[in-house]
C-alpha cells in the first residue's frame, strides 16, 4: 500500500512541516471531509499548480447555525485519508476544534459585498462570516501560494476571493468547475442524505438551470423563465430558497443578460436536505 500523507493537528506542527517545504509552491484545498470526487478534481487542480499538496480536513462548527446539521454532517476520517493517499496529497491537516478555537477566540472575519448578497446569507445569517474566519485562518496556518475551491459554493467562492485581494494576501484563489453525477446532480457531501426518491427529484435542479440558461441566452425575460422553474423544482418536491440570476462576479442582481456576466444560482430543499446549484449562462 502506497504510503499516506502525514496527518497533522497542531499548529506549531504544521509549521515545522511546512518550513521546508516553502521554497517550492504549496497549494491548499480546504474541505471539511467526507470527500468525494468533487473534493479530488480539486486536488488535482492543485497538484498541477504546485509541488506540495495540503488538504485541511475541518467541520468547522462557525459555519453552522444551532440548528443546522454540525453534529450530523457526514465523518469518514478513514475513508478520506485513503482517497488522499490515492491522491498522493503531501500533508492532511486536520486541527480539533480546540486547537483552531482555543479558548478565549475572539476575533471574527465579518465580509460584506458579495456574503450579503442575499443568496446564502439570506438563509443563513452567520455562514459566511464563519466561512471567512475559518478560512482567513487556513490561510495564514499554511499560507500557501495557492488555495482551491469549486464553483459548486459560488457564494462562497466570490467571497473568498474578495476576502483573499481585501486583506492583501498573499495568494491565489483558483477556482474548480462543479463535478457532476452523470445525470447532472451535483456531487456533494450533502447527498449522502437523499432517500432513493429524493435523489431521482434531485436532478431537476440542474435540468432547470439548463433549460433557464438556455431560454435566456435566447432572450426570454428572467422573471418569466424563472417563474416558470421555481413552479417546475416544486413539483418535483423541493421548497424553493431561492432561484436567481445574478451578475457574476459581484452577485448583484441582474435585469437581463446585457447586465452579465450572469450566473444562475438556485437553493432548494427536499426532505432534510438543502441542496446548492449555479451554472454560468
Ligand atoms: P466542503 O463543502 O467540504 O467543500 C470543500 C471544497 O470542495 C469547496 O471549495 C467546494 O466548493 C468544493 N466542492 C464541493 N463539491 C464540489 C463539486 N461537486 N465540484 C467541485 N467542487 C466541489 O466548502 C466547504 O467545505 C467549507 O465551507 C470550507 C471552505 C472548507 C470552509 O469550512
Amino acid at each position: 500500500m502506497a504510503r499516506g500523507p502525514r496527518v497533522l493537528r497542531t499548529v506549531p506542527t504544521l509549521r515545522r512541516a511546512l518550513a521546508p517545504w516553502r521554497n517550492g509552491a504549496i497549494a491548499l484545498v480546504p474541505t471539511m471531509g467526507a470527500l468525494h470526487r468533487g473534493h479530488l478534481a480539486l486536488v488535482r487542480e492543485a497538484r498541477k499548480r504546485a509541488r506540495r499538496v495540503v488538504v485541511s480536513i475541518f467541520v468547522n462548527p462557525a459555519q453552522f447555525a444551532p440548528s443546522e446539521d454540525f453534529a450530523s454532517y457526514p465523518r469518514n476520517f478513514a475513508d478520506d485519508i485513503a482517497a488522499l493517499t490515492a491522491a498522493k496529497v503531501d500533508l492532511v491537516w486536520a486541527p480539533s476544534p480546540a486547537a483552531m478555537y482555543p479558548d478565549g477566540f475572539a476575533t471574527r472575519i465579518a465580509p460584506q459585498g458579495a456574503a450579503l448578497a442575499g443568496l446564502e446569507d439570506k438563509i443563513r445569517p452567520h455562514f459566511f462570516g464563519g466561512v471567512a474566519t475559518v478560512v482567513a485562518k487556513l490561510f495564514t496556518q499554511v499560507a500557501p501560494d495557492f488555495a482551491v475551491f469549486g464553483e459548486k459554493d459560488y457564494q462562497q467562492l466570490r467571497v473568498v476571493t474578495q476576502m483573499a485581494k481585501d486583506l492583501d494576501l498573499p495568494l491565489k484563489i483558483v477556482a474548480v468547475p462543479t463535478l457532476r453525477e452523470p445525470d447532472g446532480l451535483a456531487l456533494s457531501s450533502r447527498n449522502a442524505y437523499l432517500t432513493e426518491s429524493e435523489r431521482q427529484a434531485a436532478t431537476t435542479l440542474y435540468r432547470v438551470l439548463k433549460a433557464s440558461a438556455a431560454d435566456i441566452k435566447a432572450g426570454a425575460p428572467i422573471e418569466s423563465v424563472f417563474m416558470a422553474g421555481r413552479a417546475k423544482i416544486e413539483r418535483a418536491g423541493f421548497f424553493v430558497d431561492y432561484l436567481e440570476a445574478r451578475h457574476a462576479q459581484t452577485l448583484a442582481p441582474v435585469a437581463t443578460i446585457k447586465d452579465g456576466p450572469v450566473r444562475l444560482l438556485v437553493a432548494a430543499k427536499i426532505g432534510k436536505t438543502r441542496l446548492i446549484d449555479n451554472i454560468s449562462v
